[in-house]
């Protein structure tokens, strides 16, 4: 019984003080693998360094759309240009985490603008380079897909993190080519759209995340986050589909590597 994170923010400084003894306790916890997501550059650099410490670590690349005002200050060149800096390590694995993010109320056309710009810009940077997306979305559903239409993203798949719409919408990702990202918010007890979404799609295209050290599970709500704690998400999924707990750890183990393309 393994477990692949394939979606945390150890970068984070919530981990300052312990990140070292933390991360070491992994394995001990089955925790086999995580993929550290950049949300900001610094957060990309900081990925980096992270893989190149941690051998059971690997990277995704990109910038969040509620986070695109640095780079769009360097420009579209030099921001480009660092990104493929950033893309070129060996372990780096995905383009994200990247997408719309529409929840903010300053969010205007103006906004929504730059934000469907980066996301465009770096899709085709992952269709460049052959890399999957991961996807974040929030309350930005249509434009979401629409863009990801447009951009043909299906062609190169990727995941849809911290799933939050309908299950209707869900299936129409996974026909698209895409993973649904399940992390704690399935344990809450206000989590009913994504039990349902859970249940309508199969097992073969979830992957377990924890968007650490965010959206940790029940017992942990509002604490922080550790990769540990996703066997309260893999419970939640066997109660869910009604299969033992063993089934959704192996299923979801080999979703992870075949979503970032790793050889288990
Ligand atoms: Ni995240």
């Amino acid at each position: 019984m393994y477990i692949f994170d394939t979606h945390a923010h150890y970068d984070d400084d919530w981990y300052d003080e312990d990140r070292d003894v933390l991360l070491k306790s992994m394995k001990e916890k089955n925790v086999k693998k995580i993929c550290n997501i950049g949300a900001t550059l610094k957060g990309c650099a900081d990925t980096l360094k992270l893989i190149d410490e941690y051998d059971f670590f690997y990277g995704a690349i990109g910038v969040h759309p509620t986070e695109i005002e640095e780079i769009e200050a360097m420009g579209e060149e030099a921001g480009l240009a660092l990104l493929r800096e950033y893309l070129a390590h060996e372990r780096v694995v995905a383009v994200g985490e990247i997408g719309l993010d529409y929840h903010l109320d300053s969010c205007d056309d103006e906004v929504k603008g730059l934000q469907k710009k980066w996301f465009r810009l770096q899709m085709e940077l992952a269709q460049e380079l052959k890399l999957p997306l991961v996807i974040h979305s929030r309350d930005a559903a249509a434009d979401t897909y629409d863009e990801m239409k447009a951009a043909d993203a299906g062609q190169i798949g990727g995941v849809v993190h911290c799933y939050s719409y309908s299950p209707e919408m869900a299936r129409q990702y996974v026909d698209m080519g895409f993973m649904i990202g399940v992390g704690g918010v399935v344990t809450f007890s206000n989590g009913r759209k994504l039990k349902e979404t859970v249940e309508a799609i199969p097992l073969e295209s979830i992957v377990l995340e924890t968007d650490a050290p965010y959206l940790a599970p029940v017992p942990y709500r509002g604490k922080r986050n550790s990769s540990a704690y996703i066997s309260y998400v893999a419970e939640a999924i066997a109660d869910i589909k009604k299969i033992p707990v063993e089934g959704v750890y192996e299923t979801t183990y080999e979703n992870a590597h075949r979503l970032y393309r790793l050889t288990m």
